[in-house]
């Protein structure tokens, strides 16, 4: 790693390449320019050729060639070297075994998703098999800028994706690993890109009222739907400097904000968002403004993130799109009501609150006023920041017309009621990357005894994955059992009982609607992958809490302690 780092800054000349950013010129040894990181009219920047190293005297931001990536183009330590090794022409080395066995093949579905995104974007723009899809797009008020900006493309019926792909050497195998892109048919085409701006899949739009509206490419090796967040290589800096994100449900609530100049935006990909997807967009704000469906499902999925969002300790607004159904749609008729809805956002929980007020009724009877109270205890169980919660229950009692004391009674007497154990839902992508390795073993039992040490090694987040994970190994060696795969579902579902057999029913249907046709290999590639991002997830994990071990000791002031856990996280990050 060390040796890639200094093979990368050789080979590029700083002054090369932060030319790329600014107008740089010569003042003496060094050369200077405006610093594009902050606001300025004179020019404190300043490159040294020589010592290949850059300062802003004016932000006094400064360092090498990965700090001023990181800076210019938002990307965390790891994925600036990934672009920056590109860039060189460096070959990085896998760091694990599966790293090592899926980098090449990650290279060639980028490269087949990139190549059809490019084919469905010429379409639409030059094929006459695109007219009805350009009208479309023009009915939608969407401009010629955004189509080129998030690459919209059209999957013409009278184009062969296939045999394109095939004349470029790729093999039908690949072709289906990166999730056949050919399967769009007469759909108006949103590729997906990643942080680094690849292509990992696609969404179609039907061109009419065609069931289904929106078809997804399945998850490949290199397209997680819980983690990709549709909008983010283009919006990140715009997070940054606005510090807030604004979430929306679909691709095209997106690009009717990014037209009407309001880029800070992103989606998940027609999926609840994610814990994964909550933590990524922390690195960027910590201030989140929720702007989904006017419908049921959109309050559903509000709640769920106002959920997510306390847990970490995060701020929420909530926006309420009035006689307009989303984001998209008031874009599509009155683009300057979005001024207006924003700035009458509520605060997160004030929004539930309100909604739980009104289901309530009137809240002269006790009764309805209980009825809030008990609506309200679950959300407020989640803050843990002791302000925050301070705050709510405060918010709560004025509205209701009762003493905090009496929810804070009540509060901690549900804390001492037992925990009642839910099953655990699955809609499209809430599959952790747990349960879907724990998913793939149940749907192929020849597999687990492959992975059995791996299946022990994994420190798993849920109780139920855990619990689930040692029935697996219990029932393994058991020969006849793992040759009849729905009698290996029974027999786990019946070990596990309910409410985890529901959870693993929903994990099966998960796993057929994702994967038609599950073969061995596909099963094995994608075990292969989930291992690989559950031991980054550990990895990232454990630095995280040894970093947090050395600022509690630092405050402490017990430097041996700090020491300590200095060491242990020197020696992770050496065999990390
Ligand atoms: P919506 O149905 O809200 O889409 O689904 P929309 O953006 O309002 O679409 P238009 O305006 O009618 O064209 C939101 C998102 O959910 C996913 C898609 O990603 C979509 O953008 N979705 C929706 C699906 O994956 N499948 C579907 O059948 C419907
Ligand atoms: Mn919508």
């Amino acid at each position: 790693m060390a040796n890639e780092i200094e093979e990368v800054k050789q080979r590029l000349d700083l002054v090369d390449l932060v030319g790329q950013y600014v107008a740089l010129k010569k003042a003496g040894a060094n050369y200077k320019a405006t610093c594009p990181f902050h606001q300025e009219k004179t020019a404190s920047l300043m490159v040294s050729p020589e010592k290949q190293i850059w300062k802003c005297f004016g932000c006094s931001r400064g360092g090498d060639h990965f700090a001023f990536i990181m800076e210019a183009e938002h990307l965390e330590f790891g994925d600036a070297l990934k672009l920056l090794a590109q860039k060189a022409g460096v070959t990085l080395q896998p760091k694990t075994r599966s790293e090592y066995q899926t980098k090449d093949r990650k290279e060639t579905l980028y490269a087949i998703n990139q190549f059809s995104s490019l084919v469905f974007h010429k379409v639409l723009l030059e094929s006459s098999s695109a007219k009805t899809a350009r009208e479309y797009l023009a009915k939608r008020k969407i401009s010629d800028q955004m189509i080129k900006t998030f690459r919209l493309g059209f999957a013409s019926p009278s184009v062969n994706l296939k045999d394109f792909l095939m004349k470029r050497n790729y093999t039908p195998a690949d072709i289906a690993k990166a999730g056949s892109p050919e399967r769009f048919r007469d759909r108006i085409i949103f590729p997906i890109f990643d942080v680094l701006g690849n292509v990992v899949g696609f969404t179609g739009r039907a061109l009419g009222d065609i069931e289904p509206k929106y078809l997804n490419s399945p998850e490949t090796p290199t397209y997680n739907k819980g983690r990709i967040l549709y909008g983010l290589n283009l919006a990140k800096g715009f997070i940054k400097e606005h510090d807030y994100v604004i979430l929306v449900e679909g691709q095209m609530d997106v690009i009717s904000l990014y037209q009407a100049g309001i880029r800070n935006v992103v989606a998940s990909s027609g999926t609840a968002f994610t814990e994964s997807q909550v933590t990524t967009l922390s690195k960027y704000t910590q201030n989140f403004l929720l702007a989904f469906d006017n419908d049921t499902a959109g309050q559903t999925m509000t709640r769920k993130v106002i959920e997510l969002l306390l847990k970490f300790d995060l701020s929420s607004k909530i926006i309420d799109f009035g006689k307009f159904k989303d984001a998209g749609e008031l874009f599509e008729n009155d683009p300057k009501m979005w001024r207006e809805v924003a700035k009458a956002a509520k605060e997160g929980l004030d929004w539930w609150l309100a909604g739980e007020i009104t289901t309530a009724g009137n809240l002269n009877f006790i009764e309805n006023k209980k009825k809030v109270v008990r609506a309200m205890l679950p959300v407020l169980k989640l803050v843990a920041e002791p302000t925050r919660l301070d705050h709510y229950i405060q918010r709560l009692a004025a509205a209701i017309g009762v003493k905090q004391e009496s929810i804070m009674a009540s509060l901690q007497k549900q804390a001492g009621a037992s925990k009642t154990s839910q099953p655990i839902s699955a809609t499209e992508a809430a599959l952790t990357n747990e349960e879907q390795f724990l998913s793939i073993l149940i749907a192929k039992p020849e597999l687990i005894s492959k992975y059995s040490e791996r299946i022990d090694s994994i420190v798993y987040q849920s109780e139920g994955a855990s619990r689930i994970a040692s029935e697996l190994k219990k029932l393994y060696t058991n020969k006849t059992l793992i040759k009849n795969q729905s009698g290996f579902l029974s027999q786990v579902k019946q070990q596990v009982g309910s409410p985890l057999a529901e959870s693993i029913d929903s994990w099966q249907f998960w796993l057929s609607s994702q994967w038609p046709t599950f073969t061995d290999e596909l099963a094995n590639e994608l075990i292969e992958e989930k291992l690989e991002q559950l031991k980054t997830k550990q990895y990232e994990d454990s630095k995280t809490q040894l970093a947090n071990n050395i600022k509690t000791a630092q405050t402490a002031g017990d430097i041996e302690k700090v020491k300590a856990f200095m060491e242990e996280l020197n020696s992770l990050t050496k065999n990390g």
